[in-house]
C-alpha cells in the first residue's frame, strides 16, 4: 500500500515519523476522514474547508492545503481503490521539534500524512439499527476542531463496545451533543432535530448533507437542543457521519429508548443519502 508523507508517495512500510513529532508528543494535530465511492471523493471541498479551519485555530504556519484532494485521488488510484468503498485519512501535525510546550521555530515544516484504504460499509447496522449508550461528555471545550486528541472519544467508544453497543453518545450538562465518531439526529412530532453548531460538537460534513436533504425533500427540521430527559420520547434517533452515513439507533442501553425499528424519516434520509452518493453530486449547496 502506498501512502503520502511530506511530499512523497512511498510504500507504507517505509513511512517514518520522528518520535519528536508534536502529533506523537502532544496530539498537536488535526485530521480528516473522507469517503470515496467508486473512486469519487465525497464532499472533498467541505473536508478541506474544515481542515483549514482547524489549521487556523491551531495557528499552524500553513493553512492552505490546496493539493490535498489531488493527493487523495492519486492514492486511490495507486492503491487500486477506483471501485468500491474506501476511506482517505489525512493527518497534519505541527511537525517534529525538541519537546517544548510553546510552538517550535516558525520554519518547522508541518507533518502531512495521507493514506487510502478499503472500507467495509456498515450495511447490517444501517439496515437493522444500532445500540448506543449515553456517556458524560468529558471532552475539551473545542470539539469544533477535528483534533487528533481523541482520548475521551476512544474511551467512550470502548465503553460502548464493552456494553455490546456500537456508539457512545455524549451528554453535557443534561444536553445530547454528538457521538464519539458521529453526529446525532432525532425526530420529535414529525420534525427532524439536530444539536446546533457550537464549540461542543464537530461540524460534521454528513450532518450538513443531511440538513440539506431535509430542505430538498421538504422534511420539517431544525437545529435545536435535545435534552437528556427528552430522549425516551423521541420517535426516531439516528447517527450520521462519514463512516456510518445515516444509521438508525435501535436502542439506547442506559435509558428507556428500546427496540425501535428504523422509522420512516430515517429511511427517507438514508434513501436520499444513497441517491446523493449515486448521483456523485459534489459540493454543499448554499440554502
Ligand atoms: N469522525 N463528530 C465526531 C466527534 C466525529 O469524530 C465525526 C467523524 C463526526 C461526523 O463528521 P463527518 O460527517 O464530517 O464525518 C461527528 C470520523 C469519521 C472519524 O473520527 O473517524
Amino acid at each position: 500500500m502506498f501512502v503520502y508523507l511530506n511530499g512523497e508517495y512511498i510504500p507504507e512500510e517505509n513511512a517514518r515519523i520522528s518520535p519528536d513529532d508534536r502529533g506523537f508528543l502532544f496530539s498537536d494535530g488535526i485530521y480528516e476522514v473522507i469517503r470515496s465511492y467508486d473512486g469519487i471523493l465525497f464532499e472533498p471541498e467541505a473536508h478541506l474547508a474544515r481542515l483549514r479551519y482547524g489549521a487556523k485555530a491551531l495557528r499552524f504556519n500553513e493553512t492552505g492545503f490546496d493539493f490535498l484532494p489531488h493527493v487523495a485521488s492519486e492514492l486511490i488510484q495507486r492503491n487500486g481503490l477506483e471501485s468500491g468503498d474506501a476511506t482517505v485519512y489525512i493527518q497534519v501535525t505541527r511537525g517534529a521539534a525538541p519537546r517544548t510546550h510553546r510552538f517550535p521555530a516558525k520554519n518547522t515544516p508541518l507533518t502531512i500524512y495521507i493514506s487510502a484504504r478499503r472500507f467495509n460499509p456498515h450495511h447490517s447496522e444501517q439496515e437493522r439499527g444500532i445500540a448506543a449508550i449515553l456517556v458524560p461528555d468529558q471532552r475539551w471545550a473545542r470539539c469544533d476542531i477535528k483534533s487528533t486528541g481523541l482520548l475521551p472519544n476512544v474511551l467512550a467508544n470502548q465503553q460502548a463496545v464493552d456494553a455490546g453497543a456500537f456508539e457512545a453518545l455524549f451528554v453535557r450538562d443534561g444536553i445530547l451533543m454528538e457521538g464519539s465518531h458521529s453526529n446525532v439526529f432525532a425526530v420529535s412530532k414529525g420534525e427532524v432535530i439536530t444539536p446546533p453548531l457550537s464549540n461542543y460538537i464537530l461540524g460534521g460534513i454528513t450532518r450538513e448533507v443531511v440538513l440539506e436533504l431535509c430542505r430538498k425533500l421538504g422534511i420539517p427540521h431544525r437545529e435545536g437542543i435535545i435534552l437528556f430527559s427528552e430522549i425516551p420520547g423521541m420517535e426516531e434517533i439516528m447517527i450520521v457521519g462519514t463512516t456510518v452515513e445515516v444509521t438508525p439507533v435501535r436502542q439506547i442501553l442506559n435509558v428507556n429508548f428500546q427496540n425501535r425499528d428504523p422509522g420512516p424519516l430515517t429511511r427517507r434520509l438514508q434513501e436520499g443519502f444513497r441517491e446523493r452518493v449515486r448521483s456523485g453530486a459534489a459540493g454543499i449547496q448554499a440554502s
